[in-house]
């Protein structure tokens, strides 16, 4: 891989084509807003319908209402920035992996990353994607394929604003650790640190990784996909159970990533039970 990135003199532009910010005056448009309420506690709900029955199908009939459009993700006039925003748009919620890394110099760096997600349990694993190649790579991903470590941190809603400010743009080597006051705790088998502010935290091993190609210009590198595997694991101790297997999520209050600049909360579920094929199925249909 080439050894400084040129994301500085690229991103900007990239950024100008995404056009982000929804909002002219963003300031204005969060100041007419409601607070935050962060008096809101975690509850149950029903499922939407309690008495559905094997072929029931949706609980709603609006769906039928409407048409649906089809979209060629490389129709004419159509740019790979249209397929990025409907996708991280449409495929939602996303978990953030909040990313610790180090380069080969030891200097710190810490991102968000929402192309995440856990894929495999034993051993565990995790994807993350980075937008560019190995020619072009986000400071995260050419420290993970270089020194084959990283932490992986849950995002909480109480440093939402420091996390979300370490996707700054900052040239290669700056310390986002430092400007997002975010704290650094030692990790136990690979060097980067993970985050003491988040509740759950993974220390990571790279296992491999793959470059994607454009389809339109097959010589562009445009995403890296690492594969890592979970070594070990940091808990906050209040928010999981005494035989260390199952977080609260009511305490865990993690934040998603929606649409655009928009992110989620976790803040009301309902239980449905996992249907048992001879139980459900089999001898319902015997009645
Ligand atoms: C919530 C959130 C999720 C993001 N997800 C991704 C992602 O999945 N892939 C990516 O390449 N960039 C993603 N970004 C942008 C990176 O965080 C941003 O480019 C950052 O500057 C990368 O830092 P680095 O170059 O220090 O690794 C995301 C940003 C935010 C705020």
């Amino acid at each position: 891989m080439s050894a400084p990135n040129s994301k500085t003199a690229e991103r900007p532009g990239l950024e100008a084509q995404i056009q982000r910010n929804p909002h002219p005056d963003f300031r204005k448009v969060e100041r007419e807003r409601p607070p935050f309420e962060s008096d809101i506690s975690w509850k149950y709900t029903q499922i939407p319908k309690t008495d559905w029955k094997i072929g029931d199908g949706a609980n709603d009939t609006e769906w039928k209402k409407h048409k649906k459009i089809q979209i060629d993700p490389y129709g004419d006039s159509r740019k790979p920035v249209d397929n990025y925003k409907t996708l991280i748009s449409a495929v939602t919620p996303r978990p953030i992996g909040f990313v610790s890394t180090v380069n080969r110099k030891g200097e710190r760096n810490l991102a968000p990353f929402s192309y995440f997600s856990v894929v495999n349990h034993d051993p565990p694993l995790f994807t993350i994607g980075f937008s560019g190649g190995l020619d072009n790579p986000k400071d995260s991903a050419k420290n993970v394929i270089e020194t084959g470590e990283l932490t992986i941190n849950i995002i909480s809603e109480w440093f939402i604003e420091a996390a979300n400010f370490c996707s700054t743009n900052s040239p290669f080597g700056v310390d986002e650790w430092k400007l997002s006051g975010l704290t650094p705790a030692e990790s136990t088998i690979v060097k980067p640190p993970h985050v003491a502010e988040s509740a759950f935290s993974i220390e990571a091993k790279l296992v491999t990784h793959h470059e994607w190609k454009s389809k339109l210009d097959p010589n562009k590198s445009t995403g890296t996909l690492v594969i890592v595997e979970g070594v070990n694991f940091h808990v906050r101790e209040d928010v999981i159970n005494d035989d260390l297997n199952i977080i609260d999520i009511a305490k865990l209050k993690p934040v998603s990533r929606l649409g655009g600049i928009t992110y989620g909360r976790s803040i009301t579920g309902y239980e449905s039970l996992r249907p048992d094929y001879e139980k459900d199925v089999v001898n319902v249909n015997k009645i």
